[in-house]
């Protein structure tokens, strides 16, 4: 049932071209112009008059909650909160009918999302679930929503409905943002095809696998890792980080690359490597300040760049290409070389990469 892959992680890391291409397949028909999410045509009223949208998730789908948050606010113009489950429920949030709260969940049985959707929707706001499994309780809890259909996500790390997630989002955020007139219609047209592109550029960016091998190889031993992102990258560097602490044991922390210099800059020395996200976009060139400062101190560069970079490669110990994108679509990209560094770290481990210890699929308790 593995299809042939020795883990169901990189049987999931390896569909992402189809899961991605079956999330946006019957939606998204960009030489038409045209989006259609089905959930979202009876509440896009209230969608486009939200005066705020509250995403609220846990773990890796609060990672791809921060990326809508870039997402909305670039393209609709809305402001943005992403809060953890957990924080939300217990905090007494000011939340009202004005409010639209889209919870992100693949499993769709997470206690504290679900707590955090009775509250919100107690206090009058409107609910849009964004989950991968069909009739689970979040989709039930909701007003609406619209499923992810990576199909099952069997490994206990969440590789295929991430970046399912953030094609749900992003399809989200165009309607949105093209329904209120913040994006025009060029712009709008020229956005969704290139997001018809994105399968098929994933599919290049997996074949980096070899590449990562020998990065794994090299740094497997380490007992630290940093993960530095900006912008649209920055909960990139986050999701990388969790992926490698979730499943090789190994202590990783995601940062903004700006925040480095007010911490995290202490650790580097030369047993330090540090997981850059420099793609070309408007942050490079103050993510390239960055990586000398990192080089300067002596810790080892891994950096993922866009193909045909030129400037990092003589910076870097290793880098890793991926296709070019839109800047706001190359989380869809960047975080598949740090899924498979992941992976391949955790299988040199020796780690149980499906079952990792003391983590559930899906964390029905608070
Ligand atoms: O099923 P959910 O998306 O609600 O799960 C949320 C988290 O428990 C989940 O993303 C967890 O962080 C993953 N193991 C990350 O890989």
């Amino acid at each position: 049932e593995k299809g042939g892959y020795d883990h169901f992680m990189l049987k999931e890391i390896n569909e992402q071209p189809r899961s991605i291409a079956d999330c946006m397949r019957g939606r998204l028909d960009a030489k038409n112009g045209r989006l259609v999410l089905g959930g979202l045509r009876d509440y896009m009223n209230k969608f486009q008059n939200a005066k705020r949208i509250i995403i609220t998730a846990c773990g890796t789908s609060w990672h791809a909650g921060l990326v809508a948050e870039y997402l909305f606010e670039e393209f609709a113009r809305i402001p943005v909160e992403v809060e953890y489950a957990s924080e939300f429920r217990y905090r007494n949030p000011v939340v009202g009918p004005e409010d639209f709260i889209i919870a992100i969940s693949q499993s769709g049985e997470t206690a504290d999302t679900l707590a955090a959707i009775e509250l919100a929707k107690s206090k009058g706001a409107t609910i849009f679930g964004v989950c991968n499994v069909v009739g689970s309780s979040i989709a039930r809890a909701t007003h609406a929503g619209s499923y992810t259909h990576a199909g099952p996500e069997i490994g206990v790390a969440s590789t295929k409905a991430f970046t399912a997630q953030i094609s749900v989002l992003t399809m989200m955020a165009l309607k949105l943002g093209y329904q209120r007139g913040t994006l025009s219609e060029s712009r709008y047209m020229q956005l969704l095809s290139e997001l018809e592109t994105i399968p098929s550029k994933v599919e290049r960016a997996l074949k980096l696998n070899d590449k990562i091998q020998v990065i794994a190889e090299k740094y497997k031993d380490s007992r630290n890792f940093l993960y530095l992102g900006r912008g649209y990258n920055f909960p990139v560097a986050l999701e990388g980080a969790l992926k490698l602490k979730e499943i090789s044991y190994i202590h990783a922390e995601g940062y903004p690359a700006a925040e480095m210099k007010h911490g995290p800059i202490a650790l580097i020395d030369e047993e330090m490597p540090v997981v850059f996200i420099a793609t070309k976009d408007s942050s490079y060139e103050k993510v390239v300040s960055n990586i000398q400062e990192v080089k300067a101190r002596k810790g080892k560069i891994i950096a993922v760049v866009t193909e045909g970079d030129d400037t990092v490669k003589h910076m870097a110990d290793y880098i890793i290409e991926i296709p070019d994108t839109e800047e706001a679509f190359v989380p869809l990209i960047s975080v598949i070389p740090l899924q498979q560094l992941s992976y391949h770290i955790a299988v040199m481990r020796g780690c149980n990469v499906d079952q990792p210890r003391n983590l559930a699929k899906s964390v029905t308790v608070e």
